[in-house]
């Protein structure tokens, strides 16, 4: 059966918070010309940014460099105590914040808001992190020496950050920078810049010296890498971002053997089982892929449901598709707002197109929604070949994609037939299973019966080529930290 739905009205904006958006990037400072920030809702220009170029790019630097050296010599207390100031101050600036989330990148303001309190739960866990720093003693087994281990900064840092989250993927990596003792260049997207900039503007205010952490805003991203990987000063390089962009800088990072932490693409499987609760697994499923409108890195791309639940299951998130409230981040009760670009409405047009083509079944969706803005409608294919494309890319858009299976294992390999390992789903009422599913999907990250796993507490990073490395938890911390040791003769005194 092929059902879709009627042409969407969208839900417009609620002016005043527009204009409380607009209050809050006057009040920013910033230049009359440069690079433009436009609203993906409208595609109006909403403000200016300095385009800085390599020659700026490496002043900071050298700036951050000197910086770093002080800071290095402060105390885990010291940088603890700056670091609860500015959690204070992003918790008391949070509408604020999550208004210029929705200006800039257009998601609804309920998850704005979430994100601001999922950003600011970083700078709170390194702010708690940094009082206990690790290290250890061990006896060299053949006697004659004890082993000190301790940490010390890793350097330089450069954190490069993804559009789509653009307060939590900075505070991901400030946070634990700084934290373990670091100055840090931060490049944030051009297309989402003004969040990352009241967000440091905020973190001087509460005592982060303002040549720690410098914000690079360019249009020159190969040049701006290019300068700053190969500058001796730099020590470390911290991405968010695409699978090919990660390698490119991966190559980069080698020339001075960089530390590097990769968070890189996802092309992540859910799997529900026909023992699944139906219900819980519609929902979790709903989560995992319109959370930011199914712009995220971990977000269900590829919908793998077990024959004897499929139809149901398919019913139901169809009619919930379906129902979605689709507009301005800024409107009332909106579920879902706008893509970031055109490019991103025309990759999900040709994505529907070829699996429609390939024999997949339209229930929900699958056309852009005219206006002014980048939208398209929340959309459900079924029976979607293995071999149609949107099975095998990463879609990041709010396209959900089903294909079914027979068996556990068949939906094991096929989940794992893919060089990219992030994250993964699972639903099913059975311990057994989840944990056996679990262990064997080859992703860095398992929702299990749930559809958000992300948490400031917990290791998030993918194997594979989803990256290296990890964000959040203690090890978010231990990406920015070097093991010394020291070794300390004995020798038996009378
Ligand atoms: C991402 O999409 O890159 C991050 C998502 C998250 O932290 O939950």
């Amino acid at each position: 059966m092929t059902t879709t739905a009627p042409q969407q009205a969208l839900v417009a904006a609620d002016p005043e918070r527009v204009a409380n958006a607009d209050r809050t990037i006057a009040r920013m400072a910033l230049p009359a010309e440069g690079l433009a920030v436009e609203d993906p809702s409208t595609g109006e220009r909403i403000a200016t940014i300095v385009d800085v170029d390599v020659d700026g790019a490496l002043e900071a630097v050298a700036v951050a460099d000197a910086a770093g050296r002080a800071w290095a010599r402060t105390t885990p207390r010291q940088r603890a105590d700056v670091l609860h100031a500015w959690y204070a101050m992003l918790i008391d600036r949070a509408d604020e914040l999550a208004h210029l989330i929705v200006r800039e990148m257009g998601k609804p303001l309920a998850e704005a808001r979430a994100e601001v309190q999922y950003a600011a739960d970083f700078v709170r866990w390194y702010a708690e992190e940094a009082v206990r720093p690790r290290g250890d003693y061990r006896d060299a087994p053949g006697g004659g020496a004890q082993i000190v281990t301790r940490r010390s900064p890793v350097g330089l840092s450069v954190l490069i950050t993804p559009w789509n989250f653009p307060l939590a993927m900075a505070t991901r990596k400030i946070a634990p920078a700084i934290a373990a003792g670091n100055a840090a260049i931060v490049k944030p997207a051009t297309l989402t810049p003004l969040t990352t900039l009241l967000a440091v503007e905020l973190g001087r205010r509460a005592g982060i010296p303002e040549e720690l952490v410098h914000v690079v805003t360019t249009s020159r991203s190969s040049a701006f890498s290019e300068a700053v990987l190969r500058d001796p000063r730099v020590r470390k390089v911290s991405f968010t971002g695409s699978t090919p962009v990660g390698r490119t800088l991966l190559a980069l990072a080698s020339e001075q053997v960089l530390r590097a932490s990769m968070e890189l693409g996802g092309n992540a499987p859910l799997l529900v089982f026909d023992d699944a609760d139906l219900e819980r697994a519609v929902e979790g499923t709903l989560a995992a892929k319109l959370r930011n409108g199914g712009q995220s890195c971990v977000g269900a791309n590829r919908i793998y449901v077990q024959d004897g639940i499929a139809d149901a299951f398919v019913e139901a998130l169809a009619e919930r598709l379906a129902g979605i409230r689709v507009g301005s981040g800024f409107g009332e009760g909106v579920q879902l707002g706008p893509l970031i670009d055109d490019r991103a409405v025309r990759s999900m047009a040709a994505l529907t197109e070829d699996a429609v083509a390939r024999g997949a079944e339209l229930r929900t969706g699958g056309s852009a929604i005219a206006g002014a803005g980048h939208w398209f409608q929340p959309t459900l294919l079924d029976r979607v070949p293995s071999d149609s494309r949107i099975a095998q890319t990463e879609i990041f858009g709010p396209i959900a994609a089903v294909q079914r299976f027979s068996t556990q294992a068949e939906a094991i390999a096929r989940a794992n037939d893919t060089e990219l390992g992030l994250a993964g789903y699972v639903f099913t009422e059975s311990l057994d299973r989840a944990l056996d599913v679990a262990d064997r999907l080859e992703t860095g990250i398992v929702g299990i019966n749930q559809g958000v796993p992300s948490n400031a507490a917990a290791p998030f990073g993918g194997i594979k080529a989803s990256g290296m490395g990890r964000e959040g938890g203690a090890e978010g911390l231990e990406e920015y930290e070097s093991i010394r040791y020291y070794s300390i003769a004995r020798r038996r005194t009378r």
